[in-house]
């Protein structure tokens, strides 16, 4: 799944314009709040260009952004040098982390770009890290009927409730002509019924249960909340 972080750390045209970027970054960081326990050590792994990361550190004691794409992550460092709480890693810093060291671990809209096996490596390092009342938060999980026109029709009335429809549809058209649409139909995405990734996260030592809404814009694709047992 290399090909997916090299297309994350590229200038791809997912965000069709700054306002979808800023929109899209500011919900999921509310989101994510949301579910968090007041004062926690939180990781947010595969966090993206994370704009509104400070949101979420506001209420954190602290806050690990973690991505594998090495641009992604110069900017992040960038962006929050001077924040108090929030601190920027590679995964390769994840692995060593001391145990029962996090509160609160979010993988959001990871999950559709890693392989089964390795999917159940990162849960292990998870259920490693996290203490004991713990919560592991995976996020936009794709169920296997979910299409692609379904994705499009949610970030159109995403693009349409933000002020951003009409870059919207510039933006489709500029992603037909990207490396995503190759990607998505050579390597696929891994997709998750509720069932299926309920039974992930439990032979993994996580008790888990489907939020009643996906942390994001589309509202078929599915958020868990796991808790170590
Ligand atoms: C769809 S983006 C999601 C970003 C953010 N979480 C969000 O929801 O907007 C997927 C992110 O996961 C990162 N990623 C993919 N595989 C990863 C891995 N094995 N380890 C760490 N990050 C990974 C990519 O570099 C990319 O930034």
């Amino acid at each position: 799944m290399g090909d997916w972080i090299a297309f994350w750390d590229s200038e791809h045209p997912i965000y069709v314009n700054a306002r979808h970027r800023d929109v899209h970054y500011r919900t999921i960081a509310q989101d994510i709040r949301a579910h968090l326990p007041a004062g926690a050590a939180v990781l947010d792994y595969g966090c993206g260009e994370a704009l509104h990361a400070d949101l979420i550190a506001a209420s954190a004691t602290a806050l690990i952004l973690c991505d594998a794409a090495p641009k992604v992550r110069a900017a992040l460092a960038r962006r929050f040098a001077d924040h108090p709480k929030i601190k920027v890693c590679a995964p390769e810093d994840i692995a060593t982390m001391p145990a029962r060291s996090l509160d609160a671990v979010v993988l959001h809209s990871v999950a559709q770009y890693l392989t089964p096996d390795a999917l159940d490596a990162l849960l292990a390092t998870f259920r490693r890290l996290l203490r004991e009342n713990g919560v592991l938060i995976v996020g936009d999980v794709v169920p296997p009927h979910v299409s692609a026109f379904t994705d499009a029709a949610a970030l159109l009335r995403f693009g349409a409730a933000n002020g951003f429809l009409g870059a919207t549809l510039v933006g489709f058209a500029r992603t037909l002509f990207s490396n995503y649409w190759r990607l998505r139909s050579q390597l696929g995405l891994t997709r998750y019924d509720e069932a299926a990734m309920t039974a992930k996260l439990a032979g993994s030592g996580f008790s888990a249960r489907r939020a009643s809404a996906n942390i994001g814009h589309n509202p078929a694709r599915m958020t868990f909340i796991a808790r170590p047992v």
